[in-house]
Formats: C-alpha cells, sequence, structure tokens
C-alpha cells in the first residue's frame, strides 16, 4: 500500500497502475475511520475488481467546518487508519494536510444551491460548498471512475450526484447503507467523543425515527419522533424535518417517498440520523453487518 501526501505524488503514484486493467475506485474520508467506512473500503474493492485500484483519501477538510472547536477536536488516529485501509487491501492513501490541498489566496468554490438550503445545510452554512469543493478536487487529483460514499450522510450524497450531474462530472456515485452499532446508533466519527452517559442515551435517537416512522401521518411523525428525542434532557435538537427523497423540501403528506431526519447535539458532538418513509410506512435500508 502506497501513502502519499501532495497532489504531485498521488499523480505520481497513480502512474504506476495505469496500466492495469480494472477501473480506479475512490473513498474519500476524513479519517478515524469505523466499521462504516470498511463497508465503504470493501464496495470500493467490489466495484474496482481484483485488477482495479482503491484510492482512499484521508483529509479533514477544514472549509467544510462551521465552528472551529468542531474542527480542533475532530479525530485524527493516522497509524491506525493507515493500518485498517492496509488490512482492507487498499492500493493508495492519500493524505494531504491543508496546505496540500489549498491555495493560501484560493478564491474558487463549487456551491450548490438548491438541496443544501435545508437541513445540515441551513444549520451550518457554507458546510457543502466545503464538501463540494474538496470531493471534486479529490475527483480531479485521483482521476477516479467511480466513488463510495455512506448514505448515512443522505444530503451530501444528494447533493454530491447533483453536483456531478450538474457539472458533467465523468464519475459514478455509489452508496453503501448505514452501518449502525448493535443498539441502533449509526456509527460515526463523532460517537468517540460522546461521553459514557451521551453515548449510553443516543440509540434513542434512531429509536425515535424508526417508531415515528411507522405512523401515516406527517404531524403525528414529526411530533412522535420530537416527543421521544427530546425527552432526553442531555441533547439538544438542531433540527428535525420530514422531507421529500428526492427535493429534500419539508413534506405537508405522503405521496412520495419522504426521508426523516434529524441532528441533535449533546453538548459539542453534532450526530445526525435519517430514516426513509413510503406513505407512512418505514423502509429500513438493509443494514450492512458490522464486522466481527
Ligand atoms: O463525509 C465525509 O467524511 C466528508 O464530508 C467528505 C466526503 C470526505 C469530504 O470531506
Amino acid at each position: 500500500m502506497n501513502v502519499v501526501a501532495t497532489g504531485a505524488e498521488l499523480r505520481e503514484a497513480l502512474l504506476d497502475c495505469a496500466g492495469s486493467d480494472g477501473r480506479r475506485v475512490l473513498v474519500p474520508t476524513m479519517g478515524a475511520l469505523h466499521p462504516g467506512h470498511l463497508e465503504l473500503l470493501k464496495r470500493a474493492r467490489e466495484a474496482a475488481g481484483p485488477a482495479g485500484t482503491v484510492v482512499v483519501s484521508i483529509f479533514v477538510n477544514p472549509i467544510q467546518f462551521d465552528r472551529s472547536a468542531d474542527l480542533e477536536a475532530y479525530p485524527r488516529p493516522m497509524e491506525s487508519d493507515l493500518a485498517k485501509c492496509h488490512a482492507a487491501g487498499v492500493d493508495l492513501v492519500f493524505t494531504p494536510d491543508s496546505a496540500a490541498m489549498y491555495h493560501h489566496d484560493r478564491s474558487v468554490m463549487v456551491t450548490e444551491s438548491l438541496l443544501s438550503h435545508g437541513l445540515c445545510g441551513a444549520a451550518r452554512p457554507g458546510h457543502f460548498d466545503g464538501v463540494c469543493t474538496v470531493v471534486l478536487k479529490l475527483f480531479l487529483l485521483s482521476g477516479c471512475h467511480a466513488a463510495v460514499f455512506g448514505a448515512k450522510d443522505f444530503q451530501q450524497v444528494a447533493i454530491i450526484r447533483r453536483m456531478v450531474r450538474d457539472l458533467d462530472v465523468p464519475v459514478e456515485i455509489l452508496e453503501c447503507p448505514t452501518v449502525r452499532e448493535s443498539d441502533g446508533l449509526a456509527m460515526s466519527s463523532r460517537n468517540l467523543r460522546l461521553t459514557a452517559r451521551q453515548r449510553a442515551d443516543a440509540p434513542r435517537i434512531h429509536r425515535a425515527l424508526a417508531a415515528a416512522a411507522k405512523l401515516h401521518d406527517v404531524a403525528e411523525i414529526l411530533a412522535a419522533a420530537t416527543m421521544e428525542i427530546a425527552a432526553s434532557p442531555m441533547l439538544r435538537i438542531d433540527y428535525l424535518a420530514l422531507v421529500d427523497a428526492e427535493t429534500l423540501v419539508p413534506v405537508t403528506a405522503l405521496a412520495r417517498p419522504a426521508v426523516l431526519a434529524t441532528a441533535v447535539f449533546y453538548g459539542e458532538v453534532r450526530l445526525i440520523d435519517h430514516v426513509v418513509v413510503r406513505s407512512g410506512k418505514l423502509k429500513i435500508r438493509e443494514p450492512a453487518k458490522k464486522p466481527d
């Protein structure tokens, strides 16, 4: 496994893979790899094929953070991340620092102006501009044919799909289902920052969404989910919304597939989760098995 830290090194390392027949598949990450990421790596290998190249980027992208405390506290266990990539059969890991990714006087950003208005976009101004900009740069630097993202960040995936469509980016977007702990909590690098009491409380998020999504009325769904989540004195709801699965606009009726999504704060730690709702019935995406 090759580990490189600059665009020039990445280009050179990719030349070694240029003769291979398979596809080049990128998994963009911010590190602190957990079993959910390992599913992305597995999916990338399947998509690349044995002769293809799996590239993982590990970069805590400063321009997508709206709070400097969150950026500073983001875990960066580089050694164990590299060991996990090696064990997963990754070919190439790209670990740039901020100076390797951004010119000090950079003045061009990628902005998605529709799907990024609500949900996490409303609560985190500029977040999705930062995501789109870094993802497009990673696509260009790696020259990947496909890239794998986790469905947990469903708004992010929708926005990246829109960017690829609108800018004719020749990269196939592949999606992996949310991987959950045995108590239902969606896996996230941020879970590491919860105290033991917060961690014990956090499964209520998915429990609340899953139970509410079984109801058949928009107002009832929102009220039930809010009541269950807000019953915890330990958290603060950032948003809780039922939106159209395609347009991400809040719905007033369940005529089309919708997404019940929330973001909550445990202290400084912001967690997100969602479930897909179809005409009042919950569709649980096939859970990826947590490796033993
Ligand atoms: O989902 C993430 O980890 C990040 O938003 C991404 C896609 C790696 C861009 O920094």
